[in-house]
Parts: structure tokens; sequence; C-alpha cells
């Protein structure tokens, strides 16, 4: 598989030779900055917002910088193999988009779930779509074209609820099911406080729910006729002490690749494999649940270690191809975008996510291909060195 993704770069560069600038941004300050005039004030503060003072949201990014990787010469790769295999299918490369649950409210539309399918049919790049969606998760699907896509699921706490949403996923195409254990309940996060900030309590992102007879059952009315009466439902189910046999439990309900999404300490990557993980997920949801001031890339390393020969995959503060690069010098199989991937929705839907995704692809193939390394293999072997740059 060839993955020159760093051709684009060219195809930018003969376009604006011919008079035609890119009409999108290339680097995430400027993505961001056009994200938070773009979108409603609300939602911006919603996907920005951080748990606590944020220590742990700014140290997440902060981490990547004090590690690097060491050029090496005369050792050009005219062809590189970035592919990977992962839930038992050859993906392109070891980017995916994380789950994020209100990116349907970040597209213009509001329909931002099926745009970042459509954007990962047209890259390549998987799209793991959240519980919370703005369209039910069988519109979804049939929009990722070749690309294989992955559900995450917020276990609800009535089991023939959950076991539809596990089932219909399955049915519908997903090739793995993203299992988060660090959001049994809300982190706390003083910008929405300060609002009443979160979508899915008006409403937004119920798609699943709504869709889903085992949801509805318990309704006199449809939901879009009684909406208070839906919510005060969905209250009742959606928070749940979570517990190791719950996932032995989820185990037992789907013959799908099981990825648990929020492990950080050495002992829960091995316990997570133990009750039926097939890939270990390190993240810290981006800094918006436990506050607790470590970055997940610190704790990646022993996370890896602990997981031996199982794939564990990384997201949590990934800004520049290049923090991917490190990631995965640290021992991850595949690192996660998340909110960049959002707000390059925000100014044109696929059409803009399209052309950040293959930006990324190009940065990241002519990272490592500069520096020398021809595959993954290589980049492993060599690892990481301490940098002395000060936090970005
Ligand atoms: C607005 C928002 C909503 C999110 N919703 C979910 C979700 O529904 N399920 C989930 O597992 N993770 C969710 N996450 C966490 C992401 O999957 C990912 O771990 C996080 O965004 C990584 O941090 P970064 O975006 O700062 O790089 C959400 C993140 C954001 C920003």
């Amino acid at each position: 598989m060839s993955s020159n993704f760093g051709d684009f770069q060219m195809r930018v560069y003969a376009d604006a030779v011919k008079g035609v600038n890119s009409r999108y941004p290339f680097d995430f300050r400027s993505i961001e900055h056009k994200a938070a005039e773009t979108l409603p004030d609300w939602v911006y503060r919603y996907v920005s917002a951080a748990a606590g003072d944020g220590r742990t949201q700014q140290a997440k990014i902060d981490a990547f910088s004090h590690y690097g990787v060491v050029p090496r010469m005369m050792v050009s790769p005219p062809q590189r193999d970035l592919s990977i295999e992962l839930f038992g299918k050859r993906l392109i490369s070891p980017i995916f988009m994380c789950p994020i649950g209100m990116v349907g409210l970040c597209a213009p539309d509001f329909h931002g779930d099926i745009a970042a399918a459509r954007a990962s049919a047209a890259t390549g790049v998987p799209f793991t779509l959240s519980t919370f969606s703005q369209n039910p998760m069988e519109e979804v699907i049939e929009e990722v074209g070749n690309t294989p896509s992955f559900f995450q699921l917020h276990l609800p706490n009535d089991r023939e609820l959950a076991a539809s949403f596990i089932n219909r996923a399955q049915a519908a195409g997903y090739s793995a099911l993203v299992v988060t254990v660090d959001t049994w309940e809300l982190g706390f996060s003083p910008a929405d406080l300060e609002r009443g900030n979160v979508p899915q309590f008006r409403g937004f992102c119920m798609q699943n729910y709504y869709s889903d007879e085992n949801f509805t059952k318990h309704l006199a009315k449809p939901p879009h006729e009684d909406q208070a009466a839906a919510l005060a439902h969905y209250a009742k189910v959606c928070v749940q002490p979570l517990t190791w046999e719950d996932l032995r439990w989820i185990r037992s309900q789907t013959t799908l690749p099981i990825a648990v999404k929020g492990i950080q300490h050495a002992d829960d990557s091995r316990l997570a494999i133990d009750n039926g993980a097939d890939v270990v997920y390190c993240t810290n949801h981006g800094g918006r649940q436990a506050n607790s001031g470590i970055s997940t890339l610190q704790l990646l390393p022993e996370v890896v270690k602990a997981a031996g020969s199982t794939p564990v995959i990384f997201d949590s503060g990934v800004r520049d191809a290049t923090d991917a690069v490190i990631a995965l010098a640290l021992g991850a199989t595949a690192v996660g975008i998340g909110r960049p991937y959002a707000y390059a929705l925000s100014y044109g839907g696929t059409e803009s996510l399209t052309h950040y995704l293959k930006s990324f692809l190009a940065q990241f193939d002519l990272t490592l291909s500069i520096c020398g390394f021809k595959d993954l293999a290589a980049l492993k072997a060599a690892g990481v060195e301490p940098a002395l740059t000060a936090a970005r």
C-alpha cells in the first residue's frame, strides 16, 4: 500500500501557480480561530471546554514538546508504507477520528456525523461515531464508503437498550466497538456549568436513543412530540457506575472487536485485556473528565508495556501531525485526532474536513519521510529523544 500522502502538498502548490490558493488553513491555530469565528458560541464553548481549571487539558498538549525524533539522512524512502492492521482491518494509516459527541453540531447544517463520514470515505481516515449523534448510526455508516468505521458506546444502565445499541452497531457494519469507561458521569466543567450548556440535555445528538424502540417504548409519546419526557427518561438511563463486570457483559454480547477507551494506568491496561478488550485505548478524554494534572502521553509507555502484545491506541492533545509521530514512537499503534477535526468541519463541512485530513496525512507522511523513516516499524525502532523546547 503506497502512503505517499505528502504528494498533496505538491497539488496545493500546483494549484497556487495556476492562481488558485487554498480556501482552507493548514495549521491548528488558524483552524481553531476559524472555528471560533464560525461556530455558534454555545457549540464552540462546549467543544473547547475543559474539566476543572483546565490543567490536564493544557498538560496533554504541552507534553508533546518534551519529545522529538532524530532525523536521519541519505536514506530517503521514495515509497512509504504507513498502513496498519487494526480490528482485523487494513487501514491506510494509523490516524483515525475520535468519537466526539456533538460533532453533529459542528457542521454548518448540524449533520456533522454525516459530513465526517463522507470525509472518511474521501480520505480513508476511519471515523468513530459517538453514541451522541445527530443522525442514527445506520444512516451515518451509509456514508463511509469503503473506509472501516467504529461505534463508540456509552453504556446505558438499561441492559435491553445497551444490547440493542451493540447489536445495531454490529448489524449496521461497524468494524469495532469503542467502549468508553471514563465518562460514567460528567466531568466538572466550569464553562458548561456557567451557561447550563450540555447539548444532549436540550435534545441535541440523541438520535441513537430516539431511533431505538428499547428507548421509545418507555415513552407515552414519540420524542419529537414530548421532548421533556424523552429527556427525563434519558436522565434515568444515562448514568451508571461501571465495573469490569460490565465489560465482561459487553464482551458476551458481540463478536465485534472491543477497544476500552479511557485507560491511563498500567494495571487498568492489564485489567481491560483480562476482561475482554482486544485493544486498549489510552486517553484522558481531552482533559474533560478527570482533571488529574498529568498528561496521557507521559503515561502511554507504561500502558503499552502492560498491554504486551495487545495494541494500544491513543488520543488527547494531538494538534499537529508531529504529535502523532511522537505518540507512535512511544508505542501507540494508532492515534486519534479529536477537537481539530470538529473545528475543521465548522467552516465547510465535508469539504473543509477532507482538506484538513489530507493536509494532516501529508504532514504526517512528510515528517516521517524527511526524517528517513519508510514505515512505522523504522520509527518505532528509532524511538524518541528528550527535547529541550519549552511548552507550546
Ligand atoms: C466536545 C467533545 C465531545 C466528546 N464526546 C465524546 C464521546 O461522546 N465519547 C467519547 O468516548 N469521547 C468523547 N470525547 C473525547 C474524544 O474522543 C477524545 O478523547 C478527545 O477529544 C481527545 O482530546 P483532544 O480533542 O483535546 O485531542 C469528546 C471530546 C470532545 C472535545
